[in-house]
């Protein structure tokens, strides 16, 4: 499909963790897709900084295998690849040495005109201090942008730290949190859906629809990433950060503007609304799970390599928007690893019809149901009921409505947009320090309750569709989860 392509101003992206995995399996082929499809000026420059002792030559040679094994699907176009690998330079940097800091402002310098300037911080979060702080002491910190991956805190006070650390330094609008969920298209197709027609607003709040399913389903496990996981656990990794946001976009009200600090007053506001889950709902609202060894996967325990550890790999909550719109209407969530499939989608089912006119076979209709996946394509559909062609007399059967056709879009895409609209200045789809706040708000009672729970984390098979108690969860309500397909 063709798409009109803007160029951006020149730039200087600076990257630090430049060798890291992030970088390599996201940032590094996401900026390729951008210079290949004509959006970066030859005159940028994409200046990767790490500790290791390589020199330009390696660096370039390491950027173009990663370049490549990203491709997949894609064919690179080798004199493009080229081209694009004379925009890549190399810095050995360790960030307590203040000559490495000099030198790294010396070789900036070089470029003396009023380019956009950009910090990446795609490092440990015991670094993000001492860069800032290099940053400042070394007057780079004056006109750039700063964008800053997860996690953004472990908690509500060490968010709260991060963020007085961050603004002691920039303007709240010049950080740059980035959530790659935010950056998907069906993410922005959704608010297209939303704000750009009418027929869906009468229907969106809590009179028409009956509840809402979330659900964010892995096929992996936890991918070497141990050390990190079972310090994290799924509400931590997935639940406080891509979950809640795009739950921020799908309810929240619409903004006077599609400006940044519009879309974002209103997202905040959806946080802040989240009934806080209390010990006394706890059990019977949320579950955790971990996944157990099958015939075809190892067990969360062997794969990062403990005899015990309660972290969740699974979670499933029952919750309510507290407002105008969503009094009264259930949400439910459940993300996981090692689930049979891969598969994102937020789900608003409608309430039945209030009298139905074809007698028998009401039993068997489905209620309707806006369905949007983010994975594994991404697609908007809506289920409803229509007639069976035919002469066979007034039969029903579902149907599926596409109102955005489904899209396979390579997972960088979603980094590919973000990384320019740093460079645009444009922050919608970036979270504000408040959003991530309230985030943890909510989320800190839940881990609190867990950790102090005598009830060990249940268990599920890899493989599965989670633990037998989440489907005791919907079950109180008198639903069931739809099938992870
Ligand atoms: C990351 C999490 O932020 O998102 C990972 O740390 C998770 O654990 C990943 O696998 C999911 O992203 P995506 O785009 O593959 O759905």
């Amino acid at each position: 499909m063709s798409h009109t392509v803007i160029p951006v101003d020149v730039f200087d992206y600076v990257v630090f963790g430049a060798t890291g995995d992030l970088s390599r399996k996201k940032l590094l082929p996401a900026l390729y897709y951008r210079f290949a499809d004509g959006q970066i000026p030859d005159d940028s420059r994409i200046i990767a900084c790490a500790r290791t002792n390589i020199d330009k030559p390696e660096f370039r040679l390491m950027a173009e295998d990663a370049i490549k094994d990203s491709a997949s699907s894609i064919s690179i176009d080798e004199s493009v690849l080229k081209r694009f690998l004379c925009l890549l330079h190399y810095q050995v940097i360790d960030v307590f040495n203040d000559d490495d800091w000099s030198a790294l402002k010396t070789f900036m310098a070089l470029k003396n005109d009023d380019r956009v300037t950009v910090f990446y911080l795609s490092v440990d979060p015991s670094l993000i201090d001492p860069i800032v702080s290099g940053l400042k002491a070394n007057q780079l910190h004056t006109t750039s942008r700063l964008v800053i991956e997860k996690p953004l805190g472990f908690d509500l006070p060490s968010s709260v730290h991060l963020n007085n650390l961050l603004r002691s330094v920039y303007d709240e609008n010049r950080i740059y949190r980035i959530d790659h969920y935010l950056g998907k298209e069906t993410v922005q197709n959704l608010m297209a859906l939303r704000f750009a027609n009418i027929m869906f607003e009468p229907l969106w709040n809590s009179h028409y629809i009956d509840h809402v399913q979330i659900t964010a389903a892995e096929k992996i496990g936890v991918q070497g990433r141990g050390g990190y996981y079972d310090t994290a656990g799924a509400l931590r990794d997935m639940v406080q950060n891509h979950i809640l946001q795009v739950i921020c976009l799908s309810t929240m009200e619409p903004p006077a503007t599609f400006d940044a600090d519009s879309v974002r007053d209103e997202k905040l506001k959806v946080l802040q609304s989240l009934k806080p889950l209390t010990s006394e709902h706890m059990n019977a609202n949320a579950v955790r799970g971990q996944y157990a060894e099958s015939a075809e996967y190892s067990g969360y325990l062997q794969d990062v390599d403990k005899k015990s550890s309660q972290t969740e790999t699974y979670v499933a909550l029952q919750f309510y928007i507290d407002n105008w719109r969503w009094a009264g209407t259930p949400f439910y969530l459940r993300t996981g690893k090692r689930l049979s499939e891969q598969a994102m989608e937020i789900v608003f089912i409608f309430r039945k019809m209030p009298h139905f006119i074809f007698g028998k076979t009401s039993q068997e209709v489905q209620p309707n149901a806006l369905v949007i996946r983010l994975q594994p394509d991404e697609s908007i559909d809506i289920e409803i009921t229509t007639k069976e062609p035919g002469h066979g007399g007034m039969r029903l059967k579902e149907t599926t409505l596409e109102t955005a056709p489904s899209t396979s879009i390579q997972s960088q895409d979603a980094y590919q947009r973000l990384l320019m609209d740093v460079v645009r200045g444009d922050q919608t789809l970036f979270m504000r320090g408040d959003e991530v706040e309230a985030a943890w708000q909510w989320i800190d009672p839940i881990i609190e309750y867990w950790k102090q729970s005598d009830r060990p984390v249940d268990t599920y098979t890899a493989g599965s569709e989670g633990p037998e108690s989440a489907n005791a969860l919907m079950k109180k309500s008198d639903r069931a989860w739809r099938k992870i397909q």
